[in-house]
């Protein structure tokens, strides 16, 4: 189905919001407890009366799925688990066809191990050219037989695997920072970036309306491979002035996104690249979304701040400043399918560090207490203005899955970190859509890649739907006023409060978030619009609760 995108010249992109759909776990249509694309496209009307602008699906490409298909051995094909390619162009029809953009992931860090070229790679022996799209060097010591620096892999253990050459000798290594499944490309070499502008073409003819670009901050290396004596973390949260880490964040990453944003260009419509760069500070990130760069940025400072009155107040000024310096909108996101959903999250204590997965034996969140400030915290989000994402199953007050066995455990963090990491297979459970089905109609059947909760049947969609002061109808309510009231094109004008309040206006909207313990009275002649719990008996604003208010 070539063609032009859905979008027209507007720029949707800078208030749109954006639903992610993890395939695997959104809707199975053939019942192998597998998400699938035409199960997306069966259920795409619930997106459009959700009232969402796009949605980004992760990866759905060939891959032997050592990382959730975020190891691509085919970058212009659909693996048999998702269906075909003419599946995807069938959902880029119907996604059309309802006015919703679909925005789809690109991996441009590393390929799997089963691209045709790292088997070429391996073939070709240490000398061979085909060595030179990835990183490979010979290792230190005597022998070799040490690897090359001391970078760690972020899901753990170290960055480097020793390969058996042709002769069957141990040989050179090379460099994933990801799983070994992940082999990390050379950006140095031409025919890398030739082959994922022609990627990009590929998709760009099908009709998508953009990308986001998984670690974007990660495909230029510093050229000396330093060794970095630091632990290794996706968001190594740095003082503008301190060294870079070696492996994020260069800045001939920038060069590769003007050529990219050069090609969307040319294209019809308003196409967007959306970059997943754990960068801080908001002023390093928003390089990323120069003019002449991306669209936007994930805003993962956001996401990771604390539940108090001013951390949020900080982080949101920050955000808004950083992006505004270089004319992009700010993006807001609080889940995704690598955190722990924040109904959970919000749970924990105050204060807690940001967990990598929670399992039996954990402290686990108060539930009641995580939905409530995950409601509050989604509606706060939703007011601000720039573009939201919005991770499936949030809609429900989906929480994390934090007793999953961990025998069930898939992600690659558990096994790599020796256990120590649980990983992010509980934000990953396939979603309820209907309590009293097998699988909770996920699927036709019982069967689900994770196991789903027995509690889950109070989530799902069907008993949320219609029903008022459900999370769903929150939402619902939200994402209608938010367009009507032009929130998202807005701008914020904080006004004064005791500490544990946050206040501020957008347009004709009253924002108010009450982070404290006792209950707060509405600012005078204010109308209520909307609220994230119920107002108390005496029309206050309980601990917790985030409300707008109509002020002329
Ligand atoms: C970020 C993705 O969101 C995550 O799921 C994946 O494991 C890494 N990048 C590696 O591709």
């Amino acid at each position: 189905m070539p063609g032009g995108s859905a979008a027209g010249s507007a720029q949707w992109w800078r208030d749109a919001v954006i639903y992610q759909i993890y395939p695997r776990s959104f809707a199975d249509s053939d019942g192998d407890g597998v998400g699938d694309l035409p199960g997306i496209t069966a259920r795409l009307d619930h997106l459009a009366e959700l009232g969402v602008d796009a949605v980004w699906l992760s990866p759905f490409y060939p891959s032997p799925q050592a990382d959730a298909g975020y190891d691509v051995a085919d970058y212009r094909d659909v693996d048999p688990l998702f269906g075909t390619l003419a599946d995807a162009d069938a959902l880029l029809g119907a996604a059309r066809a309802r006015d919703l953009r679909v925005i789809v992931d690109l991996v441009p860090n590393h390929t799997s191990a089963a691209h045709p070229w790292f088997g070429a790679a391996l073939a070709a022996g240490p000398d061979g050219e085909a060595r030179r799209r990835y990183i490979f060097r010979d290792g230190r010591g005597s022998d070799g037989s040490e690897p090359p620096n001391d970078w760690q892999s972020v899901f753990g253990g170290p960055a480097w695997t020793r390969v058996s050459e042709p002769d069957g000798r141990p040989g050179q290594w090379y460099l994933h920072l990801f799983d070994a499944g992940q082999p990390d490309l050379n950006w140095d070499h031409p025919e890398v970036r030739v082959e994922f502008l022609d990627v990009l073409r590929f998709w760009l003819d099908r009709g998508v309306d953009g990308f986001r670009v998984d670690v974007a901050h990660g495909l230029v290396k510093q050229a000396d491979l330093a060794d970095w004596h630091e632990p290794q973390e996706i968001l190594s949260g740095q003082d503008i002035d301190r060294p870079r880490p070696p492996m994020w964040d260069q800045d001939g990453v920038h060069e590769i996104y003007r050529d990219w944003r050069r090609l969307l260009d040319s294209y019809p419509g308003e196409r967007v690249l959306v970059a997943e760069a754990w960068v801080e500070p908001a002023e390093r990130l928003a390089a990323y979304i120069r003019p002449d760069e991306m669209h936007q940025a994930f805003n993962f400072e956001y996401l990771l701040a604390a539940w108090t009155a001013p951390a949020q107040y900080a982080v949101i000024t920050r955000s808004l400043e950083a992006t505004e310096a270089v004319d992009a909108p700010t993006t807001w996101v609080l889940s995704n399918h690598d955190v722990v959903r924040h109904a959970s999250r919000l749970g924990l204590p105050v204060g807690t560090p940001r967990p990598n997965g929670i399992g039996v034996g954990d402290p686990q969140p108060d539930a009641a207490l995580g939905l409530r400030r995950a409601r509050a915290a989604t509606l706060l989000m939703l007011s601000l203005p720039g573009s939201a994402y919005l991770y499936q199953g949030e809609e429900l007050g989906l929480p994390e899955h934090t007793t999953l066995p961990d025998e069930s455990r898939q992600d690659p963090t558990w096994h790599r970190s020796g256990h120590a990491e649980r990983g992010r297979d509980g934000c990953r459970v396939p979603i309820p859509w209907e309590a009293d089905a097998p699988s909770y109609g996920f699927g036709p059947t019982d069967a689900s890649w994770l196991p789903q909760p027995t509690a889950w049947a109070e989530y799902a969609l069907d008993r949320q739907r219609g029903v008022a002061g459900s999370t769903y109808e929150m939402y619902r309510t939200a994402l209608r006023l938010r367009r009507e009231l032009g929130l998202g094109a807005g701008t914020v004008y904080w006004l004064e409060s005791p500490d544990d309040l946050l206040r501020f206006r957008n347009g004709t909207v009253e924002v108010l978030t009450n982070f404290g313990t006792a209950p707060v009275p509405l600012p005078d002649g204010a109308e209520l619009l909307h609220a994230s719990a119920p107002l108390d008996g005496d029309g206050r604003v309980p601990a917790d609760v985030t409300v707008w208010l109509r002020v002329g």
